[in-house]
């Protein structure tokens, strides 16, 4: 039920009134007529006396309130004075209106916590990963200094591993400002017509080297495909591609195959690449799609991961309106899956 002060002070008055007549009834010769005028007095007199005070009362009380949020200078409080005025139930209406920005206000804080968490973490973890490469490579070039510049031989071993170092550091920033500029919205999708088969060609190729080390046979499906082609940002889907692969292959088993797999639909192609290598354990499925995550993290430095790849990787592809599929089974193997828009 609506309490405007208009149906309080109706309802106040009413009873008044019928209690007023009812005792007037009894007090001898009261006429008719008296009762009528009494009534009616009664209830004019005490519905405007109540209205108006219940008016003053509540609307003093909402104008003082709107003027403290007023002054707060809140922006996105835009409740009108004279629509609060206007209204029926003014105060119900600033209730309504206060709980909602507290409610969207508490969003924001929590949000910002959140943020201000993961700043922090990101932070700590960026240190972290600079410091590793850093300090091997500073240690690498004292040692030298120290003495082993002497010896052509070690020498030549310490300053490849030196070089390694700052390779992986060069990775690592690299994969920062792009992980950054996808984030930031800064990057934008060059959308083009390609041929994802021409670009799984020549990831393998590019691969070759590192697969043959472990013995990694490269596949396509179907063997004989002769094109796929897709709506996509040639340079991002190639990076995508180069990490799934790439991927497969250092976690993959040695000997292993990696097969990469199109498979075609109405209007958009799946894209899998699927390894028979270990797996990746259900517990940590969730989260390999976070910055800096590893499965193994020694193994990982060992092939030189920096653990930005699937964080990139999420980012593009939802740049694409795609999004990643995983299936791992332990023991078996590992499948990475997203689709692409059908090129027509
Ligand atoms: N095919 C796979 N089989 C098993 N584990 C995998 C596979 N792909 C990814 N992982 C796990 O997920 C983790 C995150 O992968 P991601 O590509 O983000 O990082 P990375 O390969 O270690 O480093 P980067 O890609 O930056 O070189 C890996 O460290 C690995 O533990
Ligand atoms: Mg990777």
């Amino acid at each position: 039920m609506n309490l405007s002060a208009r149906w309080i002070a109706f309802m106040l008055s009413l009873f008044i009134t019928v209690l007023t007549v009812v005792f007037l009834n009894f007090v001898p010769g009261t006429t008719a007529e008296m009762l009528i005028i009494t009534g009616s007095s009664c209830f004019l007199a005490t519905y405007f006396a109540s209205y108006y005070t219940i008016d003053v009362l509540v609307f003093q009380e909402v104008e003082q309130i709107y003027k403290s949020v007023k002054k707060l200078k809140i922006k996105d409080f835009n409740i009108k004075k004279k629509s609060l005025f206007n209204s029926q139930n003014p105060l119900k209406l600033l209730n309504t209106e206060i709980s909602d920005y507290v409610t969207e206000k508490q969003k924001e804080i929590e949000e910002l916590k959140r943020m201000e968490t993961f700043r922090r973490e990101f932070l700590a973890d960026v240190s972290h990963e600079l410091k590793t490469p850093i300090f091997a490579a500073q240690g690498f070039v004292h040692t030298l200094l120290d003495g082993a510049k002497n010896d052509p031989e070690v020498a030549n071993r310490f300053l490849k591993k030196a070089a390694k170092s700052l390779d992986g550091l060069d990775a690592l920033v690299r994969d920062l400002v792009v992980l950054s500029q996808v984030e930031t919205g800064e990057l934008k999708m060059q959308f083009e017509i390609l041929d994802l088969v021409k670009v799984t060609k020549d990831i393998f190729e590019q691969l070759e080297d590192k697969a043959e080390k472990r013995g990694t046979k490269l596949r396509l499906k179907p063997s004989k495909i002769e094109d796929c082609h897709v709506v996509a940002d040639p340079q991002r889907i190639y990076q995508v591609l180069t990490n799934f692969i790439d991927n497969a292959i250092k976690y993959g088993n040695d000997n292993g195959k990696v097969t990469v797999i199109f498979e075609e639909q109405k209007k958009h192609f799946t894209i899998a690449v699927e390894d028979d290598g270990p797996g990746i354990p259900k517990e940590h499925m969730n989260r390999i799609f976070e910055r800096f995550y590893r499965v193994d993290k020694s193994r990982s430095r060992e092939t030189g991961g920096t653990g930005l790849g699937l964080a990139i990787v999420k980012h593009i592809l939802s740049a694409h309106n795609s999004s990643v599929s995983v299936t791992s089974k332990p023991g078996k193997g590992t499948r990475f899956s997203f689709t692409l828009l059908k090129a027509d």
